[in-house]
């Protein structure tokens, strides 16, 4: 289990879905890229195979010892200080929306000392709509993975849930807690931080597009 509560074997075992190619086609070709909270690879190892170079960065060094390619930092996102700068940062795995007090705007203050001026930083937070139909007892297929939704809780805009994640013979109890926002919130978040929100990367409105406004 990483600190953050995400059990590695899950996040091995995890299909990679549709977020390599959503990066991959708001980034240039055969671009740098910054990965923070980088798991166990599942997102790592797609962009490299699609021509990325990956700094891959997380906390846990039992995620980190299943990266099997490009540079691996195991660290703190928040902490994070390189000498390097990248044409994209990705905070991926819904950290933007932590519950932690500070730390959705340290990992956001990390992505702008990272990115280059006219770069992008990718983030991926929990939809608010889908947060909203989240219902105990949902079942969905993800490749082999079964997953079942064995609590949601929405309240006050903090959303309490766990999953049941079935590979083979094997299963995983995934338990977080996540502060939504609102499409209006998130846009006051990332302008606060220093970002313009350029687009949305999917219909889903999960991933957007931000870019650094100077400090
Ligand atoms: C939900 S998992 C997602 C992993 C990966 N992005 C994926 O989609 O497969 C979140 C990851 O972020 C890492 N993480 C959480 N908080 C972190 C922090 N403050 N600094 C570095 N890594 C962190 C966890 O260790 C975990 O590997």
């Amino acid at each position: 289990m990483a600190p953050d509560g995400s059990p590695v074997g899950l996040y091995r075992a995890f299909p990679a879905g549709r977020e390599p190619r959503i990066i991959h086609e708001a980034a240039p070709a055969a671009a740098a890229i910054l990965e923070l909270g980088c798991g166990a690879g599942r997102i790592t190892h797609e962009l490299a195979a699609l021509g990325h170079h990956v700094v891959a960065v997380d906390q846990s060094a039992e995620m980190l010892a299943h990266v099997r390619t490009g540079t691996r930092i195991h660290a703190d996102v928040e902490a994070l200080a390189l000498p390097d700068r990248f044409p994209v940062v990705v905070l991926g795995g819904y950290l933007v929306n932590t519950i932690v007090p500070g730390q959705r705007d340290a990992f956001l203050e990390t992505c702008h000392r990272h990115v280059t001026g006219d770069g992008l930083v990718l983030v991926q937070r929990t939809s608010p709509t889908w947060a909203a139909a989240l219902k105990a007892g949902q079942t969905v297929r993800s490749g082999p993975m079964v997953v079942t939704i064995t609590e949601a809780r929405l309240e006050a805009g903090v959303l309490r849930a766990a999953q049941e994640c079935r590979h083979g013979d094997t299963t995983w109890t995934h338990a977080w807690t996540d502060v939504v926002h609102s499409d209006e919130e998130f846009g006051k978040i990332v302008e606060a931080a220093g970002f313009a929100l350029a687009r949305w990367l999917d219909r889903n409105r999960e991933w957007a597009a931000l870019r650094p406004l100077p400090h």
